[in-house]
């Protein structure tokens, strides 16, 4: 029985692999949408993954959310001791300050034995505030640590879920209805084609950035987050996806 079970999260690695064009895919089995310690087994494959990829002083930049948070949970010092340096991949984005980037990163370079530097925007950034934060030299400074990451960890949300976790205004819910929303990576709102309908302003790593990033670990899973998910890997800039037997089924099935 067993035997047969890794038979089948194989296969279904190896399908998604091809149907989305990535170096890799790790299916935990369970859904994470009917218990809740699926999302600590995508925390500890994605933790294997980061170990698997880490050379020594290497950039790691994370975004917040709660499978993010499972991720740090599961983070451990590898024996190796490359000491790794931990950013945020993008400030503000509106989230309880245990599922923030900020407190994630912290969490594991602290659990990493390595290094971190944080990025403390305000959540609503109006474009002057943003022209004058990105003249800061402390922001600078880590921005371009941020652009130099090795690797990005992130996560994938329904599109309304973030947007009202966000608490986002009546104008820019309409624009996500409009543009037919369905899926939310880096503060970036995706169709089903994965086009962008929407932005937020933050500053940190930008959407186009992703292409000079070696890694991008794309870490969802939940049958409810199929479409979202999709929409991201659509969107083309995923490497490798670290997912759920519930996610990948809906993947696969293509709804
Ligand atoms: C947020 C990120 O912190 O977490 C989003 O800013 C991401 O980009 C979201 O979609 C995912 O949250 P969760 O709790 O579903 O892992």
């Amino acid at each position: 029985q067993p035997m047969r079970e890794l038979f089948g999260l194989k296969t279904m690695e190896e399908q998604l692999k091809e149907q989305f064009n990535l170096k890799e895919v790790v299916v935990v089995s369970g859904d994470t949408d009917e218990f809740s310690w699926v999302k600590k087994e995508i925390g500890r494959a994605t933790v294997s993954c980061i170990n698997d990829l880490l050379q020594a002083n290497n950039i790691v930049a994370v975004t917040g959310g709660s499978t993010l948070a499972a991720v740090a949970e599961m983070m451990n010092a590898d024996s190796k001791e490359l000491m790794p340096l931990f950013v945020p991949a993008r400030g503000g984005l509106g989230e309880d300050v245990g599922n923030q980037a900020n407190t994630i990163c912290a969490k594991m370079a602290e659990r990493a034995k390595g290094n971190y530097r944080l990025l403390h925007m305000p959540d609503q950034l109006s474009k002057e505030a943003y022209s004058t934060m990105m003249e800061e030299p402390y922001v600078k400074e880590v921005l371009n640590l941020i652009r130099s990451s090795s690797i990005v960890v992130h996560g994938i949300g329904e599109a309304f879920t973030m947007a009202k976790r966000r608490k986002t205004s009546e104008s820019n819910l309409e624009k996500l209805k409009e543009g037919n929303a369905v899926g939310e990576a880096f503060g970036y709102y995706f169709d089903e084609e994965g086009e962008v309908v929407h932005r937020v302003r933050t500053i940190g790593l930008q959407l186009e950035e992703l292409n000079g990033i070696p890694y991008i670990l794309s870490v969802a899973g939940g049958s409810s987050k199929a479409k979202a998910i999709r929409s991201f890997l659509k969107e083309g800039h995923s490497t490798i996806l670290i997912t759920d037997e519930g996610a990948a089924k809906e993947l696969i099935k293509g709804i």
